[in-house]
Order: C-alpha cells, then sequence, then structure tokens
C-alpha cells in the first residue's frame, strides 16, 4: 500500500506543467461529446502516434472508448474558459463555442493553437484510467501561444529569454541570458557616474518591461519594482521602443494604449500625427523624455536605445532624476551623457558578441 496522502501525490504530479487539450469526437447517435484533458502526449512520430488516458469514471468514457476516431485541440492562451467548459462533466458543453467539421464530422474548436485528427489504435488498462493510442491522420497548427496548466492553475507561457525579445543574429550567439547580465552587471558604475537612478528595459511579451533598476545614492523614489509593463507612449523606455523598433512590432500596442485612453475617458488622447512626431523627435535626438507621474512633481526620466550588433534595439536604459540634476531638455548635458552610455553597452555588447562567435 502506498505510504502517502492521494491529495499529496495529486500535488506533486501537478508541478508537471503542461499544455491544455480538449479532445473531441462525436457519440454513436452524431451528438458531439468533448473533455478537457491534460494527460496527452507524444509517443511516436514514425509512425506518428499520441495517447491521453481518460478516468474510467468520466460520463463519456463509454463514447471514447467506442469511438473510433478523435480530434485533439491544443487549446491557445486565450481559451481557459473552454477548458473550463468541457472539464464540467455534462450535456451541451458545445453551446457557443465556435466549431468546424474536420474527418468523419468531429468537431474542430475555432481559435485553438494546434489540432491532430486521430484513429484510434490501441487503449490499454491504467489503474482507474484507460490510455488511448492512436495515429495522427492530419493536423494543423498555428502561431497562437499555448495555454498552459500547473499546480491546478491556468498560465500563459513566456519564453525563457523572455519571448519576443529578439537579438541580432550576433547576439543570439552571446544568449540573451548573457547579454542581460553584461548590460546589468555594468549598471552600478554607469549609475555613478551619471549620479542618477538607471532602470534597463527589454521589449518583452506584453511590450516594454523594466527587468532591472539600479538606484542612485540619492535616490528619487522608492517604488522601483521590476517586471513592470510601462506605456509605449509615455514612458521613457517605452518610447525608445516604439521609436526604434520596427512598426508592426509596436503598433499594435500602441493602438491598445490609445484604445485605453479613450476608454478611460482622457481628455489628451494624442493622434497618430503626434504620436509620430513624438516618435520622431526621440529618433533624431537619441534620447526619450518623459514625466512619470508616479514619481511624483519636478522628475524627469529619460531613455536612450542599447543596440545589438544588427542595429536592433535590445534594451533601453533609463534614468530618473530631479529636474535640477537632470534637465528639462532632451539637449541637456544628463540626457546627452545618458545617450552617450547607452552607445558605449551597444559597443561592449556588440564586442562581447564577436567573442562569443569566435
Ligand atoms: C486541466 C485539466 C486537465 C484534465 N485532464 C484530464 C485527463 O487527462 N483525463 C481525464 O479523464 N480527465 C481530465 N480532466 C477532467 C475532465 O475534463 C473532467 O472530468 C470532465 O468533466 C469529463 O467530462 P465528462 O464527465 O462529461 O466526460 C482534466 C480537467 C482539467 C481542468
Amino acid at each position: 500500500m502506498p505510504q502517502f496522502e492521494q491529495r499529496n501525490l495529486r500535488d506533486c504530479l501537478g508541478t508537471f506543467v503542461t499544455g491544455v487539450t480538449v479532445i473531441t469526437t462525436v457519440a454513436a447517435n452524431g451528438v458531439p461529446v468533448g473533455v478537457t484533458a491534460n494527460s496527452f502526449s507524444s509517443v511516436s512520430l514514425d509512425p506518428p502516434l499520441v495517447l491521453w488516458s481518460q478516468a474510467l469514471s468520466a460520463r463519456s468514457f463509454p463514447i471514447f472508448r467506442d469511438a473510433e476516431r478523435f480530434i485533439i485541440n491544443i487549446l491557445a492562451e486565450g481559451q481557459a474558459e473552454i477548458s473550463k467548459r468541457f472539464a464540467k462533466s455534462g450535456a451541451d458543453k458545445f453551446a457557443a463555442i465556435e466549431t468546424r467539421r474536420g474527418i468523419g464530422g468531429l468537431p474542430i474548436i475555432v481559435g485553438c493553437t494546434a489540432f491532430l485528427e486521430c484513429v484510434k489504435v490501441a487503449t490499454y488498462p491504467g489503474g482507474d484510467h484507460i490510455v488511448f493510442v492512436a495515429r495522427v491522420e492530419n493536423f494543423e497548427r498555428t502561431d497562437r501561444k499555448p495555454l498552459a496548466f500547473g499546480g491546478g492553475r491556468y498560465m500563459v507561457t513566456h519564453a525563457h529569454d523572455l519571448g519576443a525579445f529578439s537579438p541580432g543574429k550576433a547576439l543570439a550567439q552571446l544568449s540573451h541570458v548573457d547579454a542581460v547580465r553584461l548590460v546589468t552587471a555594468a549598471l552600478p558604475e554607469v549609475s555613478s557616474r551619471l549620479n542618477a537612478t538607471l532602470g534597463i528595459a527589454v521589449w518583452g511579451n506584453r511590450g516594454p518591461t523594466v527587468i532591472a533598476w539600479e538606484p542612485s545614492p540619492n535616490p528619487v523614489t522608492t517604488d522601483l519594482r521590476t517586471g513592470l509593463v510601462v506605456s509605449p507612449l509615455f514612458a521613457a523606455s517605452g518610447l525608445v521602443f516604439s521609436a526604434f523598433l520596427p512598426r508592426e512590432k509596436v503598433d499594435g500596442h500602441i493602438e491598445k494604449e490609445i484604445a485605453a485612453l479613450k476608454a478611460a475617458n482622457v481628455s489628451t488622447v494624442p493622434s497618430m500625427e503626434e504620436i509620430n512626431e513624438r516618435l520622431a523627435r526621440v529618433r533624431s535626438l537619441g534620447v526619450s523624455r518623459s514625466v512619470p507621474e508616479r514619481f511624483g512633481s519636478g522628475i524627469t526620466a529619460y531613455g536612450a536605445p542599447i543596440f545589438d550588433d544588427t542595429g536592433q534595439v535590445a534594451f533601453a536604459l533609463t534614468a530618473v532624476g530631479r529636474n535640477s540634476d537632470v534637465g528639462e531638455d532632451e539637449r541637456d548635458p544628463f540626457p546627452t551623457a545618458l545617450r552617450r552610455e547607452a552607445q558605449a553597452l551597444s559597443e561592449r555588447l556588440a564586442i562581447a558578441a564577436r567573442g562569443a562567435i569566435c
């Protein structure tokens, strides 16, 4: 007899983070059936085999046991509600769920990340579950990010290297982690040279994201949070990415920001023309400027781009200081010095990248 509580085993197994699927089929009477399952796994490429296991107690078990085929719908990031719906035992799970018909008229859930159309080839007993092994006949995949599940909670996936941050070829050799390490390791010395609080931001999955701070000995604020996603239009680091990244990468974030401002009835929503002017100014001066309200009055932030060796902006170096110390114009001595520090870091990155390639 096992010397542990079932609950503890469940929690332990739950630490293994998985994707989430809804397995669909049709019953003999033509009614569509589906269940949420994360027991899905790939088995073999040649022949192409996959498996999943179903609880014998599931209401739909006799239907899957008798079905010749099923479809594995791999759910996308925004489909947690669909997962919850198909995890509830009972009828009418398909109401208000958009589907299309696959092979044999089986339902494919629209908007999923990928689906596999399968023919069952074997079943194996597995305690209170049964294991279905199936051959893949057809599949489709999209670029949609998948939904994940672990520790009893729905999750979204982020690449270990902060996702959408896309270093140039050489920086890819250096590896994102090393690039971040190099830049953040330089922060204390740059901060002491500029005598200012510094931040480093990357372009993450949700837009400009602050990943490190270096407070100056004379800090202007204690509110230095990392992981903060900042505005692509109003934050100094956000403006750097909006100005220097390819437009198609930032446009969606800018549009979202404008929509949010409009929804919040903000009276001074900038027009596209004003935004373009603002970004053109950042490009021509090589520095962005913002007045971050959350730091209180009399504080200005500047941002400058750190490029990789292919000329793509990889980081935004941001400095926050009192107006009396940092000035209020991008051409003042302080922002000019910040721009030079960012340039020097770009060069150091390129040198390190070349070293990594050699
Ligand atoms: C994330 C998640 C994963 C699940 N994975 C499985 C699984 O792999 N096998 C299974 O039998 N049930 C699994 N379940 C539970 C079923 O989805 C649930 O029992 C469902 O109600 C069965 O539907 P039915 O009783 O209408 O057949 C999972 C539930 C969730 C929320």
